[in-house]
């Protein structure tokens, strides 16, 4: 049988990449200060975030994601900063889980209010949930988070994540040389007591004032031996297009581990992400220096004709992958702040 092109869908990208994923950042700001994002020295009391009337609107946001999907996009993930600071997210959620044509709706947090609102997120439509969880040390834990945070109150927060539903909980662990290191065997043990997948993160060079160096990052095979020694590790195959985790799965059968490993083992041949700004820009790439600027369309009075076709040219001619460039190449481009496209 011919496979005819899909005329709703948005052409592949120059290197034949599908729009398939959509992460929308609901704000730039954030109760934490995690020395890897928003270090405090750089981030203190007077540091500047968008002005709120600056945002787009939760129906803007939503507007823009019916255009997406239309487009093609199945998967929508919330992120911000930390999307659980913005007001009333679950009012989100529920306009986003009534768009036709979404098969995955889901949360990147740093746990810390999902005590609180696990259970409105849940009745609100939301699928899944990951939390970031550096260490469960709570001094390490201090030193990553930059506030002191209490690591109780997030695992309080990964609990109501599940008493709500929102399972499988994914746990993110970006991993920094000489920070938490040393918390990856806990990490993996508590991950298979628990029954949650615990995903390891090599340290990457995100925007401009994480002070990101190659030493600093623990890579892939590290990582892998590391937890391998204790528990010997069996690869998997990945789940959906465009994942960017590898999984691999205990021998001993008690669950599964990802990594994340940008810096040293890059996927960018099959990235079909794209992001929107708290205030409306579209990324093509975690790394872009400039996002395409849809709120003056989206407040101008702009047909949804005439969004489509700014998406369609913007992904159409997109040729980002920075992560496989990445090198002396890349060294010192401009590039966005993790904060301000959410991851
Ligand atoms: P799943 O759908 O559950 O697999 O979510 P996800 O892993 O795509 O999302 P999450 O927000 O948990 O991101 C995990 C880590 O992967 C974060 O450190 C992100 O910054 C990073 N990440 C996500 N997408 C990309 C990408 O396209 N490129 C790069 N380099 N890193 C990415
Ligand atoms: N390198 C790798 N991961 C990062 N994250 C934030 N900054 C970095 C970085 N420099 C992670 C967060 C969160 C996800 C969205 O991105 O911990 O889990
Ligand atoms: Fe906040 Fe997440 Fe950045 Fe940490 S990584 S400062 S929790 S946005
Ligand atoms: Fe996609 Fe850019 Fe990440 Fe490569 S570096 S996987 S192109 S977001």
């Amino acid at each position: 049988m011919r496979v005819l092109p899909d005329p709703d869908r948005a052409p592949p990208d120059r290197f034949g990449r599908r729009l398939h994923d959509l992460r929308i950042s609901v704000t730039d700001r954030c109760n934490f200060r995690c020395v890897y994002c928003m270090p405090v020295e750089v981030f203190g009391r007077d540091a500047a975030f968008v002005p709120r009337a600056e945002l787009l609107t939760y129906e803007e946001m939503t507007r823009l994601a019916r255009l997406f999907v239309s487009l093609g996009v199945e998967k929508l993930r919330i992120t911000g900063g930390e999307p659980l600071v913005r007001r009333d997210l679950h009012d989100f959620v529920a306009m986003l889980a009534a768009i036709p044509g979404v098969t995955d709706l889901a949360l990147t947090t740093n746990g810390s209010a999902l005590a609180r609102l696990a259970r409105p997120l849940a009745d609100a439509g939301l699928r899944r949930v990951t939390v970031s969880l550096d260490s469960l040390d709570q001094a390490t834990f201090s030193r990553m988070n930059g506030i002191d945070f209490p690591v109780s109150r997030v695992l309080e927060g990964i609990d109501a994540a599940r008493d709500a539903g929102l399972a499988p909980v994914k746990v993110n662990v970006v991993v920094r040389r000489g920070l938490n290191d040393a918390d990856i065997v806990p990490l993996a043990r508590w991950g298979r007591a628990e029954g949650l997948t615990v995903r390891f993160i090599e340290y990457m060079d995100v925007g401009h004032t994480n002070g990101w160096k190659m030493d600093d990052v623990v890579g892939a095979t590290e990582i892998l031996e590391t937890i391998g020694r204790e528990w010997p590790l069996e690869p998997l195959d990945r789940v959906g297009p465009g994942e960017v985790a590898t999984r691999w799965r205990y021998a001993d059968g008690l669950g599964e581990v990802g990594i994340i490993a940008s810096v040293t083992r890059p996927f960018c041949g099959e990235c079909t992400r794209a992001r929107i700004s708290a205030v409306g820009e579209l990324y093509t790439c975690l790394f872009a220096a400039n996002g395409t600027d849809l709120r003056p369309l989206v407040r101008g009075g702009a047909t949804d004709a005439t969004i489509r076709d700014g998406i369609v040219r913007a992904w159409a001619g997109r040729d980002d992958r920075y992560s496989e460039r990445r090198s002396q190449e890349t060294e010192g481009l401009p590039r966005v702040e993790m904060f301000a496209i959410g991851g």
